[in-house]
């Protein structure tokens, strides 16, 4: 046995995340002009440092037949979706996967789904909202793409309740899955955030500098921290812990947790979504380095502001903050989900196989 610790080494990374000016839950960095509203909202009205710690100890006897296995399933899971020469126009990506999102009632969620669906995996679909899931699960099976366990309505903060739907998922699959996305999220606020954010929209775009404070933290209550925590974090390892279960014993898996780029930049205004989407960003390193062995990659997308309902968090303000957001952004505009879903196909594919405790992204820019 040798142990290699002397090979540890400690990476810094940094992305220059600007001078962050603050937009209400908007992290916006630095504006460098004043903004012409009315010009922008008629044009666009669609409108890290991160330390790595490498701390393992390696037992190198072990890792080289860990390795072993670890080229095995990737081999394996590589056979699977790219299968023969001769019918590889007909194979698509997903095929023969079978899938599970969460939160897939709406916006990025539902459009991954139906993205999955139509990469050939079948998959099964989460959301608090019992008939926004209902909904996705008959335009699944109208893709002849849903399973048999029906939509699954729930909160994924409970846990309980969580095992009750990988119990109905593993009786559907025969006790597989093959890739899990914890994507089930929400942004919130409150009256005086965006009293507090109308008026710098109003400063910012007038005098050009903001001297309103949006005072959030002070006024998070118990309950909303809690919450915050409870569904985006704690949900995220309910949802993890259950399809381990099923992913471990067959030696392959894909995992994909939605963060936001509110977790390596902040967010003004939202510290609780911040800290929960940056909970998620080092669970997903944690457990990609503890579950490679067992040939499961688990990687994170953190997407910038993405066209989706969850922007009405910004109330009467989100079109003009969503102008803003664009002005800031490289590609000139917010996303859409389907870019977001083509990050999430790619992690559940092939073409990711060397990938695992990484966060993508998808931000048009807004981050460099
Ligand atoms: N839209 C963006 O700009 C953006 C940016 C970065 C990250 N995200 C993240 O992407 C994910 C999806 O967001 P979206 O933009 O599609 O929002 P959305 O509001 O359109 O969809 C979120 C869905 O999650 C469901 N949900 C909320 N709480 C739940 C719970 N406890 N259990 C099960 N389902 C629950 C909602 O009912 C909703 O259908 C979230 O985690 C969000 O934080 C979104």
């Amino acid at each position: 046995m040798v142990l290699v610790a002397e090979m540890l080494q400690h990476v810094q990374v940094t992305v220059p995340a600007a001078h962050p000016e603050v937009v209400g839950v908007v992290a916006v960095p630095a504006i460098e002009k004043i903004v012409d509203l009315d010009r922008v909202l008629a044009e666009d009205k669609a409108t890290r440092p991160v330390g790595v710690a490498l701390g393992m100890a390696l037992d190198v006897d072990a890792h080289a037949e860990s390795l072993t296995a670890r080229r095995t399933a990737a081999s394996r899971w590589s056979r699977r979706s790219t299968c023969t020469r001769d019918n590889r126009d007909a194979m698509r990506d997903l095929d023969g996967k079978f899938a599970f999102v969460t939160g897939a009632g709406s916006g990025l969620g539902r459009e991954i789904a139906l993205t999955f669906a139509r990469a050939g995996a079948r998959v099964a679909v989460n959301d608090l909202r019992a008939e926004a899931v209902s909904a996705v699960h008959e335009e699944l099976a109208a893709l002849d793409a849903s399973l048999a366990c029906g939509p699954l309505a729930g909160d994924v903060a409970d846990s309980s309740v969580v095992r009750g739907w990988f119990a109905a998922l593993a009786a559907a699959t025969g006790g597989r899955l093959d890739i899990l996305v914890n994507n089930a999220g929400y942004a919130d606020s409150d009256g005086e955030n965006r009293e507090r954010l109308a008026r710098q929209v109003q400063e910012l775009t007038t005098t050009g500098r903001i001297t309103t404070a949006l005072d959030t933290t002070r006024r998070l209550t118990d309950e909303r921290w809690a919450r915050m925590i409870a569904v985006h974090l704690t949900g995220t390892f309910n949802c993890t812990r259950a399809a381990l279960d099923l992913m471990a014993p067959r030696g392959s898996g894909r995992i994909i947790n939605m963060a936001s780029i509110g977790a390596t930049t902040g967010i003004a205004g939202a510290t609780h979504y911040c800290a929960a989407k940056g909970g998620i960003a080092s669970f997903t390193k944690a457990l990609a380095r503890e579950v490679g062995v067992q040939g499961i990659l688990v990687n994170a997308i953190a997407p910038g502001y993405i066209d989706t309902p969850l922007l009405d968090v910004f109330g009467d303000a989100r079109e003009v903050s969503s102008a803003l957001i664009a002005t800031q952004t490289v590609l000139g505009r917010l996303g859409e989900a389907r870019e977001v879903a083509a990050t999430a196909l790619f992690l559940a594919g092939p073409g990711s196989s060397y990938f695992t405790g990484q966060i993508l992204s998808p931000n048009g820019g807004l981050v460099i």
